[in-house]
C-alpha cells in the first residue's frame, strides 16, 4: 500500500443540493485527509482541458454544460491507496449501477449528473492535481 494523493471534484449537482458537508465527512470518515480544497466555477476552457480525454465522445457537450452549470468543490485527498480508495467510495460512473452506500448511489441521479469525480490512475491524479493546484497549495501531511 502506498501513500497517495488523488483529485476529487464535488460536481455542480451535489453542490447545488447542499451535499458538500456529507461528502467531505464521508472522505474523512473513510480515512482520507483533505490536503487542498477550493470552490470554483469552471469555465468552458477549464472543463474542456480537464476532460480532454473525452473530446469527441457523444456525451461531451452534455458533460461540458453540466460541469459549467454551477460551482464545484475541487479537493486533493491524501491517504493509503487514495486513488483506488476514492474510486471505491464514489461507486460506478452510472449511479444506477453504483453499490448502495457509495457517493454516486447516495447523491448522483443519472450518469451525466453523478455527484463526484475522482482520478482513475496515478498518472491522471498527478495531472489533475497540477491542473487545479500549485504544488505549494497542497499541504504536506500524512
Ligand atoms: P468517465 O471518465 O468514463 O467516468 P468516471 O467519472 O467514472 O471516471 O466519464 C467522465 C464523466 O463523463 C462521467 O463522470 C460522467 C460523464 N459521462 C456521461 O455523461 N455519459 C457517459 O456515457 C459516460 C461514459 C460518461
Ligand atoms: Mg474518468
Amino acid at each position: 500500500m502506498a501513500l497517495e494523493q488523488t483529485l476529487s471534484i464535488i460536481k455542480p449537482d451535489a453542490v447545488g443540493e447542499n451535499h458538500i458537508g456529507e461528502i467531505v465527512a464521508h472522505f474523512e470518515q473513510a480515512g482520507l485527509s483533505i490536503v487542498a480544497m477550493k470552490m470554483i466555477r469552471l469555465s468552458r476552457e477549464q472543463a474542456e482541458g480537464f476532460y480532454a480525454e473525452h473530446i469527441g465522445r457523444p456525451f461531451f457537450e452534455g458533460l461540458m454544460n453540466f460541469m459549467t452549470s454551477g460551482p464545484v468543490v475541487v479537493q486533493v485527498l491524501s491517504g493509503e491507496n487514495a486513488i483506488q480508495r476514492n474510486r471505491e467510495l464514489m461507486g460506478a460512473t452510472d449511479p444506477a449501477k453504483a453499490e448502495p452506500g457509495t457517493l454516486r448511489a447516495r447523491f448522483g441521479s443519472i450518469v451525466s449528473a453523478n455527484a463526484v469525480h475522482g482520478s482513475d490512475s496515478p498518472v491522471s491524479a498527478a495531472r489533475e492535481i497540477a491542473y487545479f493546484f500549485d504544488q505549494d497549495a497542497v499541504l504536506l501531511r500524512n
